[in-house]
């Protein structure tokens, strides 16, 4: 089922009647309202690394109890949400900035620390693309480096790259799925000059699983030029709602505030966000299901013949061993859809994990494309 279409009903089912029938003011009446189809009900959404769970129930009930306060600005919600990830994370409420989405957090960076006076902007390729746009519209160079061999960032090399300006660090990194190993990352940390940012985004983070892996958040206090981002949009299933935000020391948090529109990011998402970090289900039902999901694809691909990039996200990296964008083409017209092409890895498809039925759709799909 497409996770567009059922979020309306699911909602009203959730909610109850009684509380559904509350939800039906003339301004707010979907939920008593016969709900129209989407066209694309019957495609297979594996395109965006989106939640296909959805939000926990917690953050649906806080949205309907919102409601009401629609007409207010959502000065106290920011900052019970600000008080509650400073706690969730062992930093000051002065080290949170949110965000519409990471998405904006990641155009403040490049607005704040890049540009043709402040510096360039230092990435791996592939990597997750939109800061790279937000420094190139800034006028800033942007220097693109190969990931290594491990599908890692090679970060000496990004180093050597970088002398003002900003580094982007994306771990685990979109569209791999690969992660940088935690000791690299606190070594590279731990050497960056201190003119240099290092943004690390960690929007995958609660999907990572390995012993490798960990979070640099707790290297922030050491680290006046680190940043870290995260999303409420994946394991908390929260993309279109949009609230993201990012760690870092006070000072920092400060200079990437003048570029920010007042009041960002909308009630019905803080509401929801709050919500959903008092739900202790939401990330390890997100975890699992992911993982359930992901082992039984990729044990399918392996059958097949089809490796992968390890993966360490809610989507994976199948080599196809040909050019990919026939075959994203050929799925699409079986209502399949998958990532879109990355000119640095053209064999490769990004699929993002969904429901099992829906990787038993892709499955099929897969087999009568690429047999
Ligand atoms: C690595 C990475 N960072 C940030 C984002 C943006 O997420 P948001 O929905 O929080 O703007 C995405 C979205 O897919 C992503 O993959």
């Amino acid at each position: 089922m497409n996770t567009v279409s059922i979020s309306r009903r699911r909602f009203a089912q959730l909610l109850g009647a009684g509380a559904a029938a509350a939800v039906a003011k003339p301004a707010f009446s979907f939920a008593a309202e016969p709900i129209a189809q989407p066209a694309t009900t019957s495609v297979v959404r594996l395109s965006s690394n989106e939640n296909p769970y959805g939000p926990s129930s917690k953050a649906l009930k806080a949205m309907s109890d919102a409601f009401d306060l629609s007409c207010r600005y959502p000065d106290e919600h920011v900052d019970e949400l600000i008080q509650a990830l400073a706690k969730l994370n062992g930093v000051n409420r002065d080290q949170i900035l949110l965000g519409d989405g990471s998405g904006e957090i990641l155009k403040l960076c490049a607005e704040t620390f890049t540009g043709s006076t402040r510096g360039k902007l230092v990435a791996a390729d592939p990597t997750f693309e939109a800061i790279l746009n937000h420094a190139r519209v800034n006028g800033a160079e942007v220097v693109k480096v190969p990931l290594n061999r491990s599908f890692g960032h090679d970060l000496p090399k990004m180093m050597a790259a970088a002398k003002e300006g900003l580094i982007y660090i994306c771990n685990p990194n979109n569209p791999t799925a690969s992660i940088t190993p935690r000791n690299e990352v606190g070594e590279f940390i731990a050497k960056a000059p201190s003119q240099t940012m290092v943004l690390v985004d960690e929007a995958y983070y609660h999907y990572a699983d390995s012993p490798d892996y960990e979070s640099v958040i707790p290297l922030i206090k050491d680290h006046p030029n680190l940043i870290v981002a995260r999303t409420f949009s994946k394991i908390y299933g929260m993309a279109g709602l949009r609230c993201g935000y990012c760690v870092a020391q006070r000072e920092m948090i400060e200079r990437m505030r003048p570029h920010q529109p007042w009041d960002s990011v909308n009630i019905m998402a803080l509401a929801a966000a709050i919500a959903s970090l008092n739900d202790p289900d939401q990330v390890a039902n997100g975890k699992r299901l992911n993982t359930e999901a992901k082992t039984f694809v990729t044990s399918e691909l392996d059958a097949m013949g089809y490796k992968q990039i390890p993966s360490q996200a809610n989507f994976i990296m199948v080599d196809v061993k040909r050019p990919v964008a026939p075959l994203i083409q050929a799925l699409k017209q079986r209502n399949v859809q998958v990532g879109r092409l990355f000119p640095a890895l053209p064999n490769h498809m990004r699929v993002t994990i969904g429901k099992k039925t829906e990787m038993e759709s892709f499955l099929s799909a897969f087999r009568q494309i690429a047999a």
